[in-house]
């Protein structure tokens, strides 16, 4: 038997609509904050990736899917999105007078990284760049998109964690300090650390090998080499966040593993999970460190499987179309014929509908009715049709009527619970919020009706209803 390959997903059944459910609310989002969509090539010329990416990125140098084509070109499969969006943004010549240009993506990346839960080789990420703007405004703005999305999908307990690189200068006096902290200590380093201290010694400090080392713990942060300049875009960022109501943590070891970033950089955990749901950064060198003019930017991606995987830790339900309005069901070749005829007609008339495929016993056919959690069951039988109606069964008050053939298309539009064709966010999706009198703003305390006890803390802050009713 031939297998998928190691770290690749097979998607499908309920797992393909709850996959579905979550692009359909970032298309929804995007479409509210005004973003474009683009889609760019899976596989890009190697080099774009040495060049955007870093050469001294894990993801660069261990990672990528490098082939020759049979023109004998250096291709890679895109480990990220972010660089195939700058080239394009270049080669479209997108700059102009109509700045910021933002733009969403939603696609599988690839990186050959050693497979677990949550780390995969073919992944697929959504996320958003916006191009041509250095205003603190954005920054704030990609980090409150990222956490509403994830509000949205029903997700509590979302952990942001913000540093900032700061500028250039910054960068490069910390750098330095990073250097002169770490020589000392190569021996007791790992091999991969010991490369990246000349090339770029950010790299150590979110090193896999090495990450509970003593030494990368005590390393100096970032937030000690800004300068005045940097220091205060970062505080304009955070006073925005709070502006957006969006809770964070300044967390100074945050370097993130690409090498484009500087200025803001963030990563957003969900829950008990461990591994960041998404992440992203401000990257103002990258467009004209590939060709391109000067163009400050930001943004922000997020792997898909791992938001599920939030979600189930969560026991987050989210609200899928699981169900078939109707199962059409005969036993002859008439009415087979006749089943094909008005499987089409109602489905034309926008309702889902199923029938027989395989000559099921009337019996075994209740049963594959049930298998598809159909509301509705059509029963055809050829007097029934002479008489030109038919038997509709309520699947779950199991009440039965005979319907005319002419009134069906009435009858179905009634006896359906309707369903939002489009997505309405504030259905589902509510800001677990923090309501008590003490404005302690913490998620806990939120007094909304989905909100179950257990959620509410025992601090004494705590004054929220439920907790008094407890
Ligand atoms: P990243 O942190 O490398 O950033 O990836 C973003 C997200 O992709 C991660 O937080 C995680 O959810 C998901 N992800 C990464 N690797 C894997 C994997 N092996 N398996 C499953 N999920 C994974 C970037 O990719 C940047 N391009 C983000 C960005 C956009 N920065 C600026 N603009």
């Amino acid at each position: 038997m031939i297998t998928k390959p190691k770290g690749t997903l097979d998607i499908y059944g309920t797992e393909a609509k709850k996959w579905k459910f979550i692009e359909e609310v970032v298309d929804s989002v995007m479409e509210k904050y005004n973003y474009g969509y683009i889609r760019t090539p899976l596989f890009e010329s190697t080099e774009l990736f040495h060049r955007g990416v870093g050469e001294s990125s894990d993801i660069v140098t261990k990672e990528t899917y490098d082939f020759k084509d049979r023109g004998d070109r250096n291709i890679t499969l895109r480990p990220e999105g972010t660089a195939g969006v700058v080239r394009s943004f270049i080669e479209h010549k997108m700059y102009g007078d109509n700045l910021p240009v933002k733009v969403y993506y939603n696609g599988t990346m690839y990186r050959y990284e050693r497979p677990q839960s949550g780390r995969d080789r073919e992944l697929t990420q959504f996320g958003m760049e916006v191009l041509g703007t250095d205003d603190p405004i954005s920054d704030a703005e990609v980090i409150s998109l990222a956490v509403n999305i994830y509000k949205m999908l029903g997700l509590k307990d979302i952990k942001v964690e913000i540093n900032t690189l700061g500028n250039k200068e910054s960068r490069d006096n910390y750098r330095k300090a990073l250097i002169e902290y770490f020589k000392p200590h190569m021996s007791e380093l790992c091999e991969d650390c010991n490369n990246r201290l000349e090339v770029n010694p950010l790299r150590i400090l979110d090193c896999k090998v090495d990450a509970d080392n003593e030494i990368l713990k005590n390393a100096p942060t970032t937030i000690d080499y800004l300068d005045e300049e940097s220091k205060e875009r970062f505080e304009k960022v955070k006073e925005l966040l709070d502006i957006l109501e969006v809770t964070y943590e300044v967390n100074p070891k945050i370097v993130r593993g690409l090498d484009y970033y500087n200025h803001t950089v963030f990563e957003i955990k969900a829950g008990n999970t461990n591994l960041s749901i998404g992440g992203g950064g401000r990257y103002n060198g990258l467009v004209e460190n590939l060709g391109g003019p000067s163009t400050p930017c930001i943004g922000f991606a997020s792997g898909i499987g791992r938001v599920l995987l939030a979600l189930e830790e969560q026991e987050v339900t989210l609200p899928i179309k699981d169900e078939l309005d109707a199962f059409i069901m005969y036993v002859n070749e008439d009415e087979q014929k006749y089943s094909a005829y008005l499987s089409n007609e109602l489905r034309m008339a926008g309702f889902s509908v199923d029938t027989e495929y395989t000559g099921r016993s009337l019996k075994a056919q209740f049963r594959q009715a049930d298998r598809l959690k159909s509301k509705l069951l059509i029963i055809l039988n050829s007097e029934d049709l002479n008489n030109g109606e038919v038997l509709v069964k309520n699947n779950k008050t199991k009440t039965e009527e005979k319907v005319m053939l002419e009134y069906l298309i009435y009858y179905l539009d009634e006896n359906l619970v309707e369903e939002e064709d489009t997505l309405d966010l504030s259905k589902f999706g509510h800001k677990h919020e923090c309501d008590c009198d003490d404005n302690c703003n913490c998620e806990d305390h939120c007094e909304c009706d989905d909100c179950k006890c257990e959620d509410h803390c025992e601090c004494e802050n705590c004054k929220c209803k439920d907790d008094e009713n407890e």
